[in-house]
């Protein structure tokens, strides 16, 4: 019995993990689709040209604007704009 508890909690952590591994590379965006739209197009965030450091200020800028990105979402919405300019 307890063998068969230990196979499915397994079986169940494998499956979180597998579906957080899934979600970190479109989790950037999906924020940026979401909280980036409301005050302009997606294209105006897709066309910008910035480095690291310009995407950083120009993040932080749209935030005090009043862009609805967690503190714990920045990382994940900066790694995806700075993946916009290769
Ligand atoms: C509350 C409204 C608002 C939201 C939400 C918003 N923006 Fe903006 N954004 C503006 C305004 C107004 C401008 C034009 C004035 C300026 O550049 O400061 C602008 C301009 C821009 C520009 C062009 C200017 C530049 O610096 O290159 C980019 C790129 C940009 N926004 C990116 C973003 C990103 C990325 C997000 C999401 C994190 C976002 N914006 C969310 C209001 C907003």
């Amino acid at each position: 019995m307890k063998k068969v508890l230990a196979v499915g909690v397994s079986g169940i952590c494998l499956c979180v993990l597998s579906a957080g591994a899934a979600w970190a590379q479109p989790a950037g965006k999906a924020i940026v689709d979401r909280a980036c739209t409301k005050c302009h197009g997606i294209k105006k965030v897709e066309s910008a040209k910035k480095n690291a450091a310009e995407w950083e200020a120009t993040l932080e800028r749209m935030i005090k604007k009043g862009a609805q990105v967690k503190a714990e979402e920045k990382e994940a919405v900066l790694q995806y704009l700075k993946t916009l300019n290769k």
